[in-house]
């Protein structure tokens, strides 16, 4: 599975079940996970609990929604024999994690997080004043943190929850990652590095701690992963040396930021399925074909001999993310002069989207009708991801002093 330059490499990142994906959601996350799972160890997961913190009214859909993202993600292209595929509630180790979490969470963190409130404004109609509703952003700080990862690539939407994320990490590290002997652990840990590399090390910490530099924080980080006479526990503890901070039981994640293209619906809004403008990842290339061609575009265009402005108009959006740059000066040109016709415009690309969803569609049909692949590539991947979850488990109990064997 994952290769040498993947070890310890470790990538999370969860998607809540919302059942049929769309162009949005792909070029917004998935398209990103597919790339990454080539790159490094990836987790990937269907937040069930996610979609239960605000929907736990009506979970008649749940079981089928949950089904159709996971062929989605395999006909898009996530590899099961490249990365992790699970289900979070069939990890029951993500709730005990955080429920351990909840002990040193201030209640004003979770409340301060910018979602929470946003969240209870615009889903109005439902009664969103539960303790699990408060609870989303530990549930998913608890997630990320069960598989220790260097990234969670995430969308801006979500950079916040990984904030408070890191946040959490560095309470529970300060509350229960400090040995008695840490200090002189880390001595001994540090000569093991061998004199040259010592001196340096103890360096670039400084220039970390006192100047903050990141260039020194990463040096010395690739210094004691490269330290090849160290236990993983004294890498661990180096690692939380080098921070300031004791031993990492729990190490703080960055954030990947997913540089997704603004995906427009067929209104020119967002594209998103509450605005029932999408296009489905396996939508009928008739079905595809009628909506394209029936997408907003320049609203001043009204007639053909009318000019337009690309960048007044979604079609250009969609564009940029499919065409060529000869296609694109074509566009560019055409509308602006009223040479080409918003349909003339919109041929290419109907061609394009309808290419890559027929990839998908067909990759799709062969899960569609082998429900029994999808199952076990999902037993194999709540297999490995439980084994990863209990390490982390075993050390957290032992961390917080809840082990009476
Ligand atoms: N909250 C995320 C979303 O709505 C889904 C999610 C749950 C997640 N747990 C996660 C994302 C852990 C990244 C890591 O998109
Ligand atoms: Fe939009 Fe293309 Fe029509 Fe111009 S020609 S308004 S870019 S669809």
């Amino acid at each position: 599975m994952a290769g040498n330059n993947t070890q310890n490499r470790r990538v999370v990142s969860g998607m809540r079940p919302t059942g049929q994906l769309h162009l949005g959601n792909y070029h917004g996350a998935l398209a990103n996970w597919i790339e990454l799972q080539y790159r490094y160890e990836c987790f990937f997961f269907i937040a069930d609990w996610h979609a239960l913190t605000t929907g736990y009214e009506d979970t008649t859909a749940f079981k089928s929604n949950v089904h159709e993202v996971l062929i989605d993600w395999l006909g898009a292209g996530l590899n099961p024999g490249a990365c992790t595929i699970f289900i979070q509630s069939r990890i029951p180790e993500h709730a005990e994690l955080h429920l351990i979490l909840s002990m040193v969470t201030p209640l004003a963190w979770l409340e301060r997080v910018p979602t929470y409130k946003d969240q209870m404004e615009q889903l109005k109609d439902k009664d969103l004043s539960t303790y699990g509703f408060l609870g989303y952003p530990l549930l998913q700080s608890a997630d990320i943190l069960m598989y220790r990862p260097e990234f969670v690539p995430v969308g801006e939407d979500q950079v916040a929850h990984v904030e408070i994320t890191r946040e959490i990490a560095r309470r529970f590290n300060h509350i229960y990652g400090r040995e008695p002997d840490f200090e002189a652990r880390c001595e001994r840990a540090i000569k093991r590095l061998g004199s040259r590399n010592a001196t340096q090390y103890s360096e670039l910490r400084r220039q970390y701690q006192e100047q903050g530099s990141a260039e020194a924080l990463a040096k010395a980080r690739s210094l004691i992963e490269s330290g090849a006479k160290l236990t993983i526990a004294d890498r661990e503890r180096l690692l939380g040396h080098l921070e300031g901070g004791g031993r990492a039981i729990l190490p703080e994640p960055a954030v990947l930021l997913t540089k997704s293209p603004k995906v427009p619906g067929l209104d020119g809004r967002k594209m998103s399925k509450s605005y029932g403008n999408t296009i489905g990842l396996r939508e009928e290339p008739d079905s595809v074909t009628k909506k394209l061609r029936a997408m907003q575009t320049d609203p001043a265009r009204v007639r053909r001999s009318d000019p337009g402005d690309p960048d007044k108009c979604p079609v250009w959006d969609l564009h940029k993310i499919y065409s060529s740059d000869e296609t694109r000066s074509w566009v560019q040109t055409g509308c602006r002069s009223a040479g080409i016709g918003c349909l003339d415009c919109k041929k290419p690309l109907i061609d394009s989207v309808v290419a890559e969803i027929d990839v998908i569609r067909k990759r799709a049909r062969e899960y569609e009708e082998n429900p029994e692949v999808v199952r076990s590539i999902v037993s194999e991947g709540c297999e490995r991801a439980r084994e990863a979850a209990r390490a982390t488990m075993d050390d957290v109990r032992a961390a917080v002093g809840l082990e009476y064997r």
